[in-house]
């Protein structure tokens, strides 16, 4: 007989404003399939999001994309957070703000500013964003950043084409004034598992920067906080995906689809409900999607009989399903899983071709331009 579950409000919603983005990054998490402005939720639905947010007992929202500041509501979202009690983090590429347009948002009463970084060398970041001169841009962000006095978390997104130099940009956020740097091995869904050639490392790689990344937190204890997790690929036991599925996160689409997780629409058969039609604590305690894979009655083993079924939450359903084709299978990141080998060997094959080119993320190439106009939403 299943336990009952006493379910808790989210610590934490995702706010997808937008899937517009001037860079065009091969390990972006949106999906392949970009959603358009037209259907982006205006600017009084997300602020009822937000108060809704903020009812159902969410404590913090990130505004993310796509690049949020491409919406040039964004002021008046972070207002409106601030005014429902919510803490706001801001999850940007950092090329499209000036100073005045941050100094709006930090007057606006934005908490806390997270900056995407794709490698200490301009050349190959210029490569990986397919933008040029995108480091530059970057790194005039961040100071302005520190010079408005909000604080500032650097991502690093590791890949077989920046893994050399994690040391370095571990030293960067350093230097820019970040009080944590997340050094983050792209995970392989969305985009990244169509680029996963493009983008995995070695093993040999992997060790060497774990290495580097356990001496540079022995160097800068005190004045950095280092965020460092193992790929998938080359892990014995898998994460629990977003602190276990529809117990702690959720996110919502631009068009406002709530969804357990950023890729959950990769899983066939899943039905996810909008925020434009039903409230969202609603969405949150009962939709199908959220109840599918919450809590523990739904595994197999070997997780069902597992003393970490209520630590990794059986690790993440997209990558069962990308790898397995089955999304309620074991991770096969778990050593207990019968896929971990196959997925231990598609990750030493990728890494010992020479890279093939980026599928860049981007919309349909007719659309693109059009879709980066700045608008209101
Ligand atoms: Fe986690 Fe399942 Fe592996 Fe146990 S068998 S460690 S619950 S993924
Ligand atoms: Fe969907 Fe991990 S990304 S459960």
């Amino acid at each position: 007989m299943s336990a009952v579950r006493t379910l808790s409000p989210p610590l934490a919603a995702l706010l997808e404003l937008t899937h517009r983005c001037p860079l065009q990054c091969p390990y972006c998490s949106n999906p392949l399939e970009l959603e358009r402005a037209k259907g982006e939720l205006s600017t009084a639905e997300w602020m009822r999001v937000l108060d809704e947010a903020s009812e159902l007992g969410i404590l913090q929202v990130h505004f993310s994309g796509g690049e949020p500041a491409v919406r040039r509501d964004l002021p008046d979202l972070v207002a409106h957070a601030r005014k429902a009690g919510l803490y706001s983090n801001l999850i940007t590429s950092g090329v499209t703000l000036d100073q005045p347009r941050l100094t709006k948002l930090a007057e606006a009463g934005l908490d806390h500013v997270q900056l995407s970084m794709q490698d200490v060398d301009h050349q190959t970041a210029a490569y990986i964003a397919n933008y040029p001169g995108v480091q530059g841009k970057k790194l005039a962000f961040a100071r302005a950043v520190r010079e408005v006095g909000l604080p500032l978390t650097i991502n690093a997104v590791i890949n077989r084409h920046n893994i050399t130099r994690v040391e370095r940009m571990i030293d960067l956020a350093v230097s820019l004034g970040a009080g944590r740097v997340e050094v983050a091995h792209a995970q392989y869904y969305g985009w990244a598992i169509r680029n996963r050639a493009a983008l995995m490392p070695t093993l040999a790689q992997v060790q060497e920067a774990t290495g580097r990344v356990e001496a540079a937190r022995e160097r800068l204890r005190g004045q950095i906080v280092i965020d460092y997790v193992l790929p998938d690929y080359y892990a014995r036991q898998p994460k629990a995906c977003m602190g276990g599925w529809g117990r702690q996160f959720l996110n919502i689409t631009p068009s406002g689809e709530v969804l357990p997780c950023h890729a959950a629409q990769t899983i066939p058969g899943l039905t996810f409900e909008s925020v434009r039609h039903r409230p969202l604590a609603d969405i949150w305690a009962r939709s199908e999607a959220f109840e599918t894979f919450r809590g523990t009655d739904w595994m197999p083993e070997p997780c069902r009989g597992c003393d970490q079924r209520e630590v990794d939450w059986g690790g993440c359903r997209c990558q069962a399903l990308a790898i397995t084709g089955n999304a309620a299978a074991t991770d096969p990141a778990c050593a207990l899983s019968s896929a971990h080998d196959a997925l231990r060997a598609l990750a030493d094959t990728a890494s010992s071709e020479p890279p093939p080119d980026f599928v860049y993320r981007r919309m349909s190439p007719q659309d693109s331009k059009a879709a980066l106009a700045t608008t209101t939403g």
